[in-house]
This record gives C-alpha cells, structure tokens and sequence, in this order.
C-alpha cells in the first residue's frame, strides 16, 4: 500500500465507490437492526508478536462460541489483517478494515505504535475499536475517545507496582533492557517512576531497536557492571530469545532478573529451566484459583492444544464487553450512544477477576506479582489492588 496520509485515501476511496455512499450516511439497513456484524482483526499473525495476535483472536473466538456463535443475539462475520506489528503499515491497514470492508467494531491490536496510529484513524472515523493488548498510555489518556475502549492494560498500570516490589526485595541498583519503541520506554519509565521514588538508582538503561533480538552485546555489558538486579520487557519471540540468551550468558540466579509478566506469559514452557526464578507483575497468571479462570483455561486448552495466557485473556474479555454492550442494545450495533453507555458501565466476569472500565475505557484491575518455580508460574500475592491509570488528559 501507498503511504499516502489516510484522510487522503479515504476521500478519493469515497468519491470513487458505489461503498462510499453507505459510509457517507446512508443506512446499511433499511429497517431494524442488523442480523449479522462484522468484525475486523487488526492483530500480528507474523513476526515476533504472532503468537500473541493468535492467542488473542482464539480467546475472541472462545467466549464467542461460549455464548453460541453470537454476541448480544447477532451473528458475527470475521474479517483480518495481519499488521506485522509495522507501524509504518498501521494507518492503511486500519483503513482497509474501516473503509473497505466497511468493519462495524475493529479489534485490534499488540504493538503499542501500531495502536496509536489505529486508534486516531478509528476515531476519525467513529469506529467502535477495543484494544485486546497494546498498551499505550497515550490510548487511554490523551487519544481516548467514546469509541475507544481497551481490555487490557496500560503501560504504567503493568509496571508501576514493580518498582516497590524491587526495592522490598532489597535490590537498590538496577539495569534496564527494553525495545526502544513506545510500549519499552512507557514500561521501562513506570517502573522508575516508583523505584527511584523509594530511593532506587538505575545502573544503566538498553534500548534495543524493535524487534531485535541480538542481546549477547547488552549481557556482556550488564555482567560487568553488576547491578543487584534487572528490568525488562520484551514479549514472545524476543521474550523467549531473551530469557535463554540471559542464562545462557551465566547471569541466571546471580543478578535476579524482573519485568511485566508479558515475559513470560507465552513462552514458559519453551523457555524451560531458563526462566526459573523470574519475577513479574501483571494483571493475570495461568495458576489464579477462580471458578472462571479454572474453566477458561481448560476450555483454551481444549479448543486449540495450547496453554491460555494473558493474551488470550484480553482477547477473551474483548468478545465479553463487546457481547455486553450488544445485549444492552438488542443487536443493534447503530445504537452507538446506548451501547458505548452499557459498555462504560459493564462489569467484565473475567479469568483475571472481575472488573470494570474506567471513565477513559481502561480496566481498573488487580495486579499480581507471579514467580517461575519448578516451570510453574506461581502467585506470590498482590502486588497493588484495584490499579486505576492516571489517565492524564482524557478529556472524552
Ligand atoms: C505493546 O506494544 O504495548 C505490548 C506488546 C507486547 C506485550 C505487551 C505490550
């Protein structure tokens, strides 16, 4: 595709289709509410995020069988694009799923750039989207909108609590190593935020470019200087790369290694011995003991052959909020005032604990802080109750 700007697009798109004129104003259905929506996937099936964009659209699609092929009374017809986690890419394919395939809600996506530039083509466009991973800040605070809404997190609220969780283990200096992209530097910046807050020092900070996965330099580097610990984020791919490379360098078990649990969510088994001992905090773990976790795990399991997972989960509670929303409305996808209402207000019965969304559309949820023993992610406890986002210049 070209990368001409979208609006662009759009407009030579519009005034050259007979589509145009639906999207123009007229109805799509001449009387009551449609019997069938579309839904567009804006997710990674390639590259370093696959896995997660193919646990997500499988959570989808189980809560989505769960409640008999339907959501809110109406049938659902899929349409997907693998958006490469490539930012560069994020305004056309956005468009191709609003514009083209004229999607009713977008489900999109991992890549907290990507989602940025989703997010202001959804809002041009008045497109109902809820965001299944990406945690930009940004999405929930000054790029929030009515339409917009996430059932994940955001960057602050995963890594903000870790900060403490560091200092009460008695580590005082610490490395950072994270992808310099939007989703590295907003993780990398809440865990310092409380850290140095509670007299922390950061020994040094390495930004590898997204997705390299070349991290033999930055363990030399990090082994000669010795800091008490390490904080991290990489996920999937990188994550697994990076996890191994970290014990194969020797560092495992002599500088404690840290992070969001997007770590490890994923690639604990693949990982093998070489994950043992991490700590991380996050807003779900495989291992939580509640009625709905219990039996969304085993349903994954049982319906794709692999372990469910944070991804998975965010991706199983989009499809519970979408469903909650339509309920509201009877189907009718057009009652746009009435459904972002009934999903603003709706309490999600979810694998990770109940919760709902805040006034900027972010769930205001629990955050556990897991360890790997013996290949298991175990629950330690909570590491910050009922974590709300700033959401600083939200003005929706
Ligand atoms: C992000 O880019 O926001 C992201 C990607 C993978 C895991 C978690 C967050």
């Amino acid at each position: 595709m070209s990368d001409t700007p979208f609006v662009a697009n759009r407009r030579q798109f519009l005034a050259t289709t007979a589509a145009g004129l639906a999207v123009a104003g007229l109805p799509r259905f001449a009387i009551g509410a449609p019997t069938r929506i579309k839904v567009g996937l804006m997710l990674p099936y390639s590259g370093t995020f696959a896995l997660l964009g193919n646990n997500i659209t499988d959570g989808f699609r189980l809560r989505l069988a769960e409640l008999g092929e339907k959501l809110g009374g109406v049938e659902v017809e899929f349409v997907r694009v693998d958006d490469e986690s490539a930012p560069p890419k994020a305004k056309d394919n956005a468009a191709k799923l609003i514009v083209k395939d004229k999607v009713d809600v977008l489900i999109g996506t991992v890549h907290s750039g990507v989602a940025e530039a989703m997010v202001q083509v959804a809002k041009e466009e008045g497109t109902l989207t809820i965001v299944p991973n990406a945690g930009s800040n940004r999405i929930t605070r000054e790029l929030c909108a009515q339409n917009i809404f996430r059932t994940s997190f955001s960057n602050w609220q995963a890594n903000h609590p870790c900060g403490d969780v560091v200092l009460k283990d008695g580590h005082r200096n610490v490395a950072l190593i994270s992808w310099n992209y939007a989703a590295g530097k907003e993780m990398m910046e809440a865990f310092k935020e409380s850290f140095t807050a509670g007299g922390g020092k950061i020994a040094k900070e390495f930004m590898p470019d997204f997705p390299k996965d070349e991290f033999q330099a930055y363990l030399t580097e990090i082994a000669s200087i010795k800091p008490d610990a390490v904080y991290t984020f990489f996920s999937g791919g990188g994550a697994l790369k990076f996890i191994k490379d970290y014990a194969a360098a020797g560092l495992q078990g002599k500088i404690p290694l840290y992070g969001p649990g997007f770590l490890t969510d994923g690639v604990l088994a693949a990982a093998g011995p070489a994950a043992e001992g991490i700590k991380t905090t996050l807003h779900y773990a495989h291992a939580l003991d509640n009625p709905v976790n219990v039996k969304f795990r085993e349903a994954f399991k049982k319906a794709t052959g692999r372990e469910a997972d944070v991804f998975a989960v965010q991706g199983y509670d989009a499809a519970s909020l979408l469903a909650q929303g339509l309920t509201a409305v009877k189907g009718d996808i057009g009652a746009k005032k009435a459904l972002y209402a009934a999903m603003e207000k709706a309490e999600i019965d979810s694998p990770r604990g109940k919760f709902t969304l805040s006034k900027a559309h972010n769930p205001i949820q629990d955050i556990y802080l897991r360890q790997v023993k013996n290949g298991q992610e175990v629950v330690l406890g909570v590491a910050a109750k009922a974590v709300n986002d700033p959401a600083t210049g939200c003005k929706a």
